[in-house]
């Protein structure tokens, strides 16, 4: 089960991918998650990425389709994989189609979540996120059971870096700006599945696993 989970900042993409990957155990490959781990390991692809990050902007095509290409060439990939966060620029969109034909591959379920913009912003400053395992929590939406604590590791919970109103303003911008021109790229290749990401978080769980479910039977 190969599949691309698409939708602006906040959409809940994080969240639904880590339902998606428990269920079906396929890798779960977020390009923000692979930059983030890189910057706290101080890295040389950690240095290129904090910059652009720290401003909300994107990362530059290059240096994120070479992660995603080495990634998706692993061999725990075999088996199917979820991308959270990548394509979102039309060059992406069209490297991916290339790594996909050398490793002949292929996508089953391109998936766009679709949320408001004044949803996106009162989710974003809400969000607090685990340390040890990097479960998303939201302090009125999806409290965890006992305040600042990971319901599942206890870990301690922090605001991630780029939620500040200043960088979350320019990551809307940026993001809304190459979103359109994306989706009408798999639009026209008729493969694009529009979720209603605006409902309860285990509503929106429950129409993804019904798309996926679908493609088995
Ligand atoms: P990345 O980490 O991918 O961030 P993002 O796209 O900005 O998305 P988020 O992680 O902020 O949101 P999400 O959709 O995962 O929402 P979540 O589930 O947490 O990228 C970070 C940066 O890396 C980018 O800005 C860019 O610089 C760089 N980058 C990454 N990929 C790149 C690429 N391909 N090219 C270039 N640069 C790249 O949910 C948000 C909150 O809402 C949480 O608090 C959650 O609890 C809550 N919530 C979730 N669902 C619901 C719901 N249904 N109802 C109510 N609350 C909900």
């Amino acid at each position: 089960m190969n599949i691309v989970l698409m939708g602006l900042p906040g959409a809940g993409k994080g969240t639904q991918a880590d339902k998606i990957v428990e269920k079906y155990a396929i890798p779960h490959i977020s390009t923000g998650d692979m930059f983030r781990a890189a910057i706290k390991e101080g890295t040389e692809l950690g240095l290129q990425a904090k910059s652009f990050i720290d401003q909300g902007a994107l990362v530059p095509d290059e240096v994120t389709i070479g992660i995603v290409r080495e990634r998706l060439a692993k061999p725990d990939c075999e088996k199917g994989f979820l991308l959270d966060g990548f394509p979102r620029t039309v060059p992406q969109a069209e490297a991916l189609d290339s790594i996909l034909a050398d490793l002949n591959k292929a996508i089953e379920h391109t998936i766009n979540i679709q949320v408001e913009k004044d949803e996106l912003i009162a989710r974003l400053s809400g969000r607090r996120i685990c340390k040890t395992c990097g479960t998303s929590y939201h302090l009125i939406f999806n409290p965890p059971a006992e305040e600042g604590k990971c319901d599942k590791d206890g870990g301690e919970l922090y605001t991630r870096a780029d939620d500040n109103p200043e960088t979350v303003a320019n990551r809307l911008e940026v993001n809304m700006k190459q979103a359109q021109p994306l989706l009408d790229f798999y639009k026209a290749k008729g493969v694009l599945t529009n979720i209603d990401g605006q409902q309860d978080i285990n509503k929106v769980f429950a129409d993804l696993d019904a798309l996926l479910q679908g493609s088995r039977s």
